[in-house]
């Protein structure tokens, strides 16, 4: 659907991965980016029950749930706004902009929450507004937002900055969940390499919160 797998057997290769490295659960965020990806609700929807059926048909180990990873600037109709959340539920993923910082930013992520939804940021540590002011997700999440960072921040696929500003946030406390942000081979799952990383930054409780018990709790609170 975006610029992640090309095609089934894409998909169905990295989820065989995934299930080898030990993983359950799988959420699928296409991405919603205005004027570039603008997938309907309905064409997520389809994509996840094509893939979901394949999972079943091909024996594959993974619970797989619907979600989307929308872009700050895309416009959703109050109406239809649950049909992008994880699991159809209350939490919403949002994607900041990379470089620029657009004035309404923080107005359209509170608009999320006057919806009844409760905001993911996702990857923060690449946004350069962030990364310049680290104390605005602090701001965010005393509002209530929650944060997702990437294993391959830590694991410093990206550059030097990032990977500093996503330990800091991990020794802040103040992230909730890592994901893998997989989208292809080349960029697939990486929970087995992260972990004894973050075992060392955060300890193993909250390692085992990070990877996995806290977005069972977010199922759990649907
Ligand atoms: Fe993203």
């Amino acid at each position: 659907m975006d610029d992640g797998a090309k095609n089934m057997d894409d998909s169905i290769e990295l989820l065989r991965d995934a299930e080898r490295q030990g993983i359950s659960t799988v959420f699928a965020t296409p991405h919603v980016l205005e004027g570039l990806y603008e997938p309907t609700p309905k064409e997520i929807r389809n994509a996840f029950r094509n893939l979901k059926a394949k999972i079943g048909e091909e024996g594959i180990n993974i619970k797989l749930f619907q979600g989307a990873e929308i872009a700050v600037g895309f416009e959703i109709k109050p109406e239809i706004v649950t049909q992008y959340s994880m699991n159809g539920g209350k939490h919403i993923l949002i994607e900041l902009p990379f470089v620029a910082y657009p004035l309404n930013c923080e107005k359209e992520i509170f608009w999320f929450q006057s919806q009844g939804l409760i905001p993911i940021i996702a990857h923060p540590e690449r946004a350069f507004s962030i990364q310049k002011e680290p104390d605005k997700l602090k701001e965010w999440k005393r509002r209530g937002v929650l944060v997702q960072i990437n294993s391959k921040s830590i694991l410093g696929r990206y550059n030097k900055t990032v990977k500093k500003v996503v330990i800091n946030l991990l020794k802040q406390g103040i992230v909730d969940f890592v994901a893998t942000d997989t989208h292809n081979k080349e960029w697939g799952f990486d929970f087995a390499e992260v972990r004894p990383l973050l075992e060392k930054l955060v300890g193993r409780p909250k390692t085992d919160e990070l990877l996995g018990q806290n977005a069972q709790r977010l199922l759990l609170s649907e």
